[in-house]
């Protein structure tokens, strides 16, 4: 054992500083992530803005060329390229380079801009200068919380969140349609694997129920239960029309919500 000792650690430090050299080069490769990580954010905000994925799907083939894509787009073919290439790469959009044309994948589908998988409006809603502000913000948010500052939001913007909107109507409207685009995917796997949550209920109010589609999916599965969608009054103003079941009242949850049998409240 004696003689085994120090034959062993040399070894180990050798290990360890070559562990630390890795790590160093790693270091080199990895900021870049950090110097240019809004790039990604930017590139697919760029192609919901340019309608790319909505001009893929209504093609009639499943593939299209860069010429014919940029023809519709209005778009430069290079700089088209350039992003494509950017986004194929993390498998937003495929590119066959046997015919040089690109076609959908389950991610680039995320980026319609309608149907039940759609993500566009959370993207478009969290790019905003408005959302964004108060993130790039957020060291002298962490430096003043212990004096009680506001929340960064307020800092950024000059009000929370609800008044920004009520005062903003295309940022309302935005996040009606953000949060929307959870609710489609969350609401009908809710329905699926917990029915027996609904069960009895006759009425139910979704407290903060946005421009309503909860309710609308909730209904789709539960057609017996009616029910209100409870809002801030700017939010029931601009929510989906009315539909069969289902009214929208607006008001604040702080001082009362309607009376249903049960109460529903999702946030995001
Ligand atoms: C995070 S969103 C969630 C929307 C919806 N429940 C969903 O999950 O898709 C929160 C909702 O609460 C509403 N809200 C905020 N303050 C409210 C208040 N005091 N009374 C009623 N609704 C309010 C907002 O207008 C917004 O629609």
């Amino acid at each position: 054992m004696a003689d085994e000792k120090p034959a062993a650690e040399p070894k180990l430090t050798a290990q360890v500083a070559g562990d630390e050299d890795d790590e160093e080069a790693r270091a080199g490769v990895d900021i870049w992530k950090y110097v240019l990580g809004f790039t990604e954010m930017a590139v697919v905000k760029c192609a919901i803005d340019l309608g790319i994925a909505d001009a893929i799907e209504s093609h009639p083939e499943p593939s299209i060329s860069l010429p014919r894509l940029s023809s519709e787009l209005g778009c430069c073919p290079s700089s088209l390229r350039r992003i494509l290439r950017f986004l194929a790469h993390r498998k937003i959009f495929r590119h066959h380079a046997d015919t040089d044309t690109y076609s959908q994948t389950p991610l680039s589908r995320r980026l319609l801009t309608r149907g039940e998988n759609s993500m566009a409006a959370f993207i478009l809603l969290e790019t905003t200068p408005a959302m964004l502000a108060p993130w790039l913000n957020l060291s002298s948010h962490a430096a003043a919380a212990a004096a009680g500052a506001p929340p960064p939001f307020v800092v950024a913007n000059g009000d929370d969140v609800w008044a920004y909107s009520a005062a903003n109507p295309g940022h309302s409207r935005l996040i009606d349609e953000a949060m929307a685009c959870d609710t489609r995917v969350a609401v009908p796997a809710l329905a699926e694997d917990c029915p027996e949550v609904f069960e009895g209920v006759l009425t139910m109010v979704d407290v903060g129920g946005g421009n309503g589609t909860t309710l609308r999916l909730l209904r789709k599965a539960f057609p017996w239960i009616r029910g209100i969608n409870f809002d801030l009054p700017h939010v029931v103003a601009g929510a989906l029309p009315p539909c069969d079941g289902v009214e929208h009242v607006g008001g604040d949850m702080f001082e009362g919500v309607p009376k249903a049998d049960a109460a529903f409240l999702k946030v995001g």
